[in-house]
């Protein structure tokens, strides 16, 4: 490993937002600024940055949701890789989350034996889907999340991912270009979906649902909320039900993602929390 002697690690601010956001979208990501924000106000002490000479070289995430963590935004500037900031950068988070249960991350597949290096273990493959959204059937059973109380929400959804995550689901719904689906059966929650602006288009996720029924009504509403946009969704492999759906419709496989744990797995349910939680890159 190379020593880092001049790099200054410190917290990631909002002025930081536009820089990370720009280096995401260099990769491909397709992220926007906003969804960053969303993450970052939910547990804004676990994103870092690195500068050299007062200039920010590099960043990293390590949100927390109670006893689950996520790393994300792991980036270097180009013109400084190999040098040794992203070691740095990485470890800083890796020890910030030392007490945290569960730590996962979403691998590019290029990245996979990278953070193999750091004991980190594949867990399952997750295809990004994409499709230019039509309007599709819709559903009575379908409403606007922002009606169910919250706590009703967080209740529902702590199950499915494992831990709470109630700053989240604050977050992202208190940014108005997130659009959000609730599934009433008999008066209660069976799934819930959001639509996520991104830097391109929009993206499903995340997306929890009780059956593929459920799945194909909420993905259908979403989609008519954003006709003519290209729409994406991370899927895990293991959702089936899901992916057929998407093959029905023709979605395109764009690339894949693979979740990774270092400490885990949670008991996150791949088949009913379709389209991961995070998946800042
Ligand atoms: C991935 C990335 C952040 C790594 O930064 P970098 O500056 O290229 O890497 P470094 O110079 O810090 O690597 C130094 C050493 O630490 C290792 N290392 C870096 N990150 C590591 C990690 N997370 N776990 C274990 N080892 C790691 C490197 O393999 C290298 O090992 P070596 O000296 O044995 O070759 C950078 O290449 C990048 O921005 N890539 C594009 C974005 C991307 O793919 N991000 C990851 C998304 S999942």
């Amino acid at each position: 490993m190379i020593s880092t002697p001049e790099l200054k690690i410190r917290q990631m601010t909002v002025a930081d937002h536009d820089q990370v956001t720009d280096w995401c979208n260099i990769e491909g990501w397709n992220l926007s600024r906003s969804n960053i924000e969303a993450y970052f106000e939910s547990d804004p002490e676990s994103y870092f940055v690195g500068e050299i000479d007062g200039k920010v070289v590099c960043s990293v995430s390590a949100t927390r949701f109670g006893e689950c963590a996520t790393m994300d935004l792991y980036l270097v500037d180009p013109v400084h890789r190999g040098k040794g900031y992203g070691w740095a950068i990485f470890s800083h988070a890796l020890n910030h989350l030392k007490d945290v249960k569960y730590v996962g991350l979403h691998s590019v597949p290029e990245q996979v034996a990278t953070y193999e290096k750091s004991g980190f273990k594949l867990f399952e493959r997750i295809p990004r889907m994409s499709r230019i959204a039509e309007r599709m059937p819709s559903s009575d059973n379908l409403v606007d999340l922002r009606k169910i109380p919250i706590e009703k929400l967080e209740e529902y959804d702590r199950p499915y991912f494992g831990s709470s995550r109630l700053n989240f689901l604050k977050a992202i719904l208190a940014k108005e270009d997130t659009l959000a689906l609730g599934y009433l059966k008999d008066g209660e929650l069976r799934g819930y979906g959001m639509l996520r602006k991104q830097n391109v288009g929009y993206r499903i996720s995340p997306m929890v649902v009780e059956d593929s029924k459920i799945a194909e009504d909420i993905i259908n509403g979403l989609q008519s909320l954003v006709v003519g946009e290209e729409v994406s969704m991370d899927v895990y492999e293991k959702s089936k039900e899901v992916l057929q759906i998407l093959e029905d419709q023709k979605w395109n496989h764009i690339f894949d993602f693979y979740k990774m744990f270092l400490r885990g797995p949670s008991n996150l349910d791949t088949k009913k929390a379709c389209a991961p939680v995070v998946e800042l890159g």
